[in-house]
């Protein structure tokens, strides 16, 4: 999950990353009393989860607190790359900013192992710098069980080549930065710029960070961090009935036992798609090996209240869930979803293969359900349920 900059902000200040105090807003008139509280002068920042806000007019340095009324009133409601801004932090305005450099940590799935990525070239063209003159970006792999000890740090300032002034401090922060990166279960954390500011001190002024989702269980407050607003509706109701579902922008709802199937399920589809006007599955949803009459209406429940899926396509491989049970559980969850007036209005293709797949076969033909149809092979279900989207 990545973070909003005032997220990634307070987790700096938590840890003890050197920040500016910052508040966010999401109305301009909001602006006036916090920019009185910063002392007057801030910078007004769009609060979007991309990069390049700088460059696309959503960090913008405000005079008074009218002028930030006024700065706040432009940039909130601005696109930056598909991203609306709806929320805009007033951060302290850094004394005269002398360099801006470059500090991370991360994933390194690649080589195993966590990274740090530091250059003294920070700031706006840091993807310039990168491509155009490597040398200028330091990579050292930092072990997962040392993590940056002192040591380390200064293995990092030394590789960027960190000037002598700010050597120490970078040393620090970056120990506070692997702190917050080790401690909050980080998949990254950057930070750009890190700026040396007139009065010498060394400053996060933007911050990037994502979470691992899989550490939540032992992360309780990083719920709060979950911007809901965002979620997809339909992802948001799949999770709250525990299903594996990723809503995707086709027209074919797809749903499969086993992750591995829904994947190659989503494959077929989109091939077969090629020949019915281009349409493309509409979800991934896995529902697992005991794939019980409730979870098959739960995931059917999901895929039909999307409104963008046209045909349903069942694919299941009975394996320990014979084709039998599933094909009672598609029966019991049509009925199911009878009873609660949401009665199937879209065609479904369903294969059946596998353990049992002739007794399952046999159960779909005897409910005789006007939409549901069944093919005998996934590619040709594949087609059926293109085809029918396509209509
Ligand atoms: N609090 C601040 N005070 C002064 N200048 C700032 C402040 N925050 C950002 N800046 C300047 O604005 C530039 C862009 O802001 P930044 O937060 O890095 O957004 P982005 O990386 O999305 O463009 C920075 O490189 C820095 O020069
Ligand atoms: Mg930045």
């Amino acid at each position: 999950m990545d973070l909003f900059e005032y997220q990634a902000r307070d987790l700096f200040a938590k840890h003890g990353v050197p920040v500016l105090a910052g508040e966010v807003i999401d109305t301009p008139e909001a602006a006036r009393e916090v920019a009185e509280r910063l002392g007057g002068k801030a910078v007004v920042k769009a609060q979007v989860k991309t990069g390049g806000r700088g460059k696309a007019g959503g960090v913008k340095v405000a005079s008074d607190p009218e002028d930030a009324v006024a700065k706040a009133g432009q940039i909130l409601g601005m696109d930056i790359k598909g991203h609306t801004v709806h929320k805009v932090m007033l951060a302290e305005l850094a004394p005269e900013i002398a360099s801006e450099y470059y500090v991370s940590f991360l994933l390194d799935r690649a080589n195993r192992t966590f990274l740090a990525i530091a250059s003294v070239e920070g700031g706006m063209e840091i993807e310039e710098v990168a491509a155009t003159n490597p040398a200028a970006v330091a990579k050292i792999p930092v072990d997962a069980i040392e993590g940056v000890t002192p040591a380390k740090a200064r293995e990092i300032v030394e590789a960027a080549a960190f000037p002598a002034d700010v050597a120490d401090q970078v040393t620090e922060i970056l120990q506070t930065l692997w702190k917050t990166f080790l401690s909050e279960d980080a998949l990254l954390v950057e930070v750009n710029p890190l700026a040396k500011v007139a009065d010498g001190r060394v400053i996060a002024l933007d911050g990037k960070v994502s979470l691992d989702e899989n550490a939540d269980f032992r992360q309780p407050e990083h719920e709060a961090l979950v911007d809901h607003a965002a979620a997809n509706p339909l992802e948001a109701a799949a999770k709250a009935k525990g299903l594996n579902y990723v809503k995707l922008d086709g027209e074919v709802g797809i749903i499969g036992n086993g992750a591995g199937l829904v994947m190659s399920t989503l494959d077929v589809v989109a091939y077969a798609g090629e020949g019915h006007g281009n349409v493309k599955p509409a979800n991934f949803l896995d529902i697992g090996g005991g794939a019980s009459a409730e979870v098959m209406a739960n995931g059917l429940e999901i895929i039909l209240g999307d409104p963008d899926v046209k045909s349903v396509f069942v694919n299941v491989f009975g394996g320990i869930t014979a084709c039998d049970a599933v094909a009672n559980g598609i029966v019991q969850a049509l009925e199911l979803l009878k009873s609660k007036g949401e009665e199937v209005t879209k065609p479904l293709v369903v294969r059946l293969d596998g353990n049992n797949a002739e007794l399952g076969r046999q159960i779909l033909t005897d409910a005789d359900h006007p939409l549901v149809e069944q093919v005998d092979t996934m590619d040709g279900a594949a087609e059926r349920a293109a085809e029918l989207a396509a209509k």
